[in-house]
């Protein structure tokens, strides 16, 4: 029977890191919780974090059974979050029976995260479109060719109906599928996270209530 190696187990016992990188003021923030996600997005792109679009995406089906992603953020505005995925999916099921859902972003070189709660909403169809237009050519395809979250026999699966779906669509611009497009998380709460020392971090907690942001300091 294989083991989980000695190093790993130290390492998750032992490893605490300090957080020193920056410290967290209700001054310094916007008033609009959106614009100061899109202020601290700017600085994780200056800052060279890997992806920093990336977010942790948590869904949960109509008998609470959660499960969560990573999925990019490709669009912000003042509605909210939006991604773009497979409506079939895992996901896009849940989502049918259970709008609620959460968002996180780490960025790890700046101690950060962002927390979002909110319901999601699908977007237009004339915005997946346009969205699903801009997508390179193969990304498009494997749209086609994806049936995402379902079983399948083996990789050569993949690639026999990519080619099915290359000729299908030889000389023609590739159409959006039905079933693929996107989502709009609408925010109830958003949580801005700055770790500090001695695990006394700062975290700052926007509040729908009324149309208006509340903001209100949270214990670490
Ligand atoms: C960095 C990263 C970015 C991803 N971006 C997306 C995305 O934008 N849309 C998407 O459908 N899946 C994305 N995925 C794949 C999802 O994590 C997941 O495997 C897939 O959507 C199926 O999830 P589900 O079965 O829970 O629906 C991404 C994965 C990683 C690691």
């Amino acid at each position: 029977m294989s083991q989980i190696h000695h190093r790993v187990h130290h390492f998750i016992k032992t490893s605490r890191k300090e957080y020193r990188a920056g410290v967290l003021n209700a001054e310094d923030l916007d008033a609009d919780p959106i614009l100061q996600f899109g202020n601290w997005m700017d600085e994780a792109i200056d800052a060279q974090v890997d992806e920093p679009h990336a977010m942790t995406l948590a869904t949960a089906n109509r008998s609470g059974e959660v499960s969560a992603r990573v999925a990019l953020l490709r669009r912000v505005d003042n509605r909210g979050f939006a991604f773009f995925t497979n409506y079939e999916s895992r996901k896009g099921r849940d989502l049918a029976e259970n709008p609620n859902a959460a968002l996180v972003f780490h960025w790890p070189s700046l101690e950060r995260q962002v927390r979002i709660t909110g319901k999601v909403f699908k977007t237009e169809a004339a915005e997946s479109d346009e969205y699903f237009r801009d997508r390179p050519r193969s990304h498009q395809l494997s749209a086609w060719v994806s049936h995402q979250s379902q079983p399948i026999p083996d990789r050569h699966e993949l690639n026999r109906v990519m080619r099915e779906m290359e000729h299908r669509f030889l000389n023609q611009d590739v159409p959006r599928p039905a079933y693929w497009g996107g989502y709009i998380l609408r925010p109830e709460v958003i949580e801005f996270w700055q770790g500090r020392p001695n695990r006394l971090h700062d975290r700052l907690c926007y509040r729908r209530i009324n149309s208006q942001w509340i903001l209100e300091r949270l214990s670490p």
